[in-house]
């Protein structure tokens, strides 16, 4: 598919007021997205787990304006708040996407969001925010047409959200999504995220992920500046190969349960984005102390009690601990006893791969 597949259908009707509801899930990068070319296309694919716990859910109550609007008109509420810094953002987003929704200036929206997680944890809440907002445009738009079969509602979506964030577009299905053009997987594409098509072996059902809180600031650089400084960065050529090369390596690993395989593709991919951090130019660091000591106890545990436990980062300080379903109590009594004393106040929230965004009203699953 093309950029042009998305461009509208005939709208038939336009209802008059209405209220969309969906929940949309964040997700853990275990073959990382850093670098991207214009219009969201990622430098190299990537693929992730689709997480359970950690979500955003957004409402928006919609009324048709008497003649179009040359602004986009919208209301913003986060928590129950008026949210006026998160405006701009959505601006951004709403540009960016009303070619693909023309409709978008003939309504006033009130869109209301909240998520599972505490704001200021450090877990970003791009994906989750941008995957909820995407598909609730998607559920007005699918009720102004004849007919929109749901496969391509859902593609819409995940190409939608990768406008207003990149690892957005892997948050709508699950519970391993892959976006980014590569040679070998079937259906594979840069515009927007596929469930993983190949067989996926049991012991990566139900996966555990505990993400470990260990500093709730704001981070010091964001994403997008981080994607920027990969354009001339010395071994940016080398790191998106790297990137296509491990996810070959993933068929197998993912179809027969190779854990130590998976292991160590998941663990080299965490360390290798911070080393594109710390080689870029500025460079900059975005583990803590305490990042580097929950590793090398993760690192000392396994080599003690033969466990399958691993981790991996995003952009920043917190750890995310993975394992098997299978080692649930072994490993979170490990994680209690010699890991959560790294983390602000303990904090940690114990999450799961899962099966995508819900819709609220309906109850269903994407
Ligand atoms: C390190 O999706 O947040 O989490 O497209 O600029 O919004 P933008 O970036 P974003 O980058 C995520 C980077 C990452 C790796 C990943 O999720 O693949």
């Amino acid at each position: 598919m093309t950029e042009k597949d998305f461009l509208p259908f005939k709208y038939i009707s336009k209802k008059n007021t209405g209220k969309v509801n969906w929940k949309s899930p964040s997700n853990i990068a275990l073959i990382k997205y850093w670098g991207k070319k214009e219009n969201q296309i990622p430098a190299n694919p990537s693929i992730s787990f689709t997480l359970d716990t950690c979500v955003t859910e957004t409402t928006i109550s919609y009324q048709k304006l008497d003649a179009g609007s040359s602004k986009f008109s919208f209301e913003l509420f986060f928590e129950g708040k008026s949210k006026e810094d998160f405006k701009p953002k959505i601006e951004t987003f709403f540009k960016r996407i009303e070619v693909y929704l023309p409709f978008l200036r003939e309504y006033h929206l009130k869109i209301e969001t909240s998520n599972s997680f505490p704001h200021s944890s450090g877990i970003a809440s791009s994906a989750s925010g941008m995957s909820a907002l995407a598909l609730c445009l998607m559920s007005m738009e699918r009720t102004f047409v004849r007919e929109m079969d749901n496969d391509f509602f859902i593609k819409k979506a995940s190409f939608l959200a990768r406008l207003g964030s990149g690892s957005a577009c892997r948050s709508i299905e699950g519970p391993l999504v892959q976006w980014g053009k590569h040679s070998n997987i079937e259906g594979s594409s840069n515009l927007y995220g596929i469930r993983y098509p190949y067989n996926i072996h049991e012991i990566f059902q139900n996966f555990q992920d505990t993400i470990l809180l260990v500093d709730e600031g704001q981070k010091q650089v964001s994403s997008s500046v981080g994607h920027d400084l990969m354009h001339g960065h010395p071994f940016a050529g080398q790191r998106f190969a790297q990137a296509h090369t491990h996810l070959s390596e993933f068929r197998s690993i993912l179809a027969e349960g190779k854990l130590k395989e998976f292991i160590r593709i998941v663990e080299s991919e965490a360390l290798t984005l911070h080393a594109m951090m710390m080689t870029s130019h500025p460079y900059f660091i975005l583990m803590k102390p305490n990042t580097l000591e929950i590793i090398n106890r993760i690192w000392s545990f396994r080599e003690a009690s033969r466990s399958n436990v691993c981790f991996t980062l995003d952009a920043g300080a917190n750890v995310h601990v993975l394992y098997p379903e299978k080692e649930r109590e072994t490993v979170y009594e490990f994680i209690q006893a010699e890991l959560l004393h790294f983390c602000e106040n303990g904090k940690h929230i114990c999450d799961r791969t899962e099966s995508g965004a819900k819709d609220m009203f309906k109850n269903t699953d994407t």
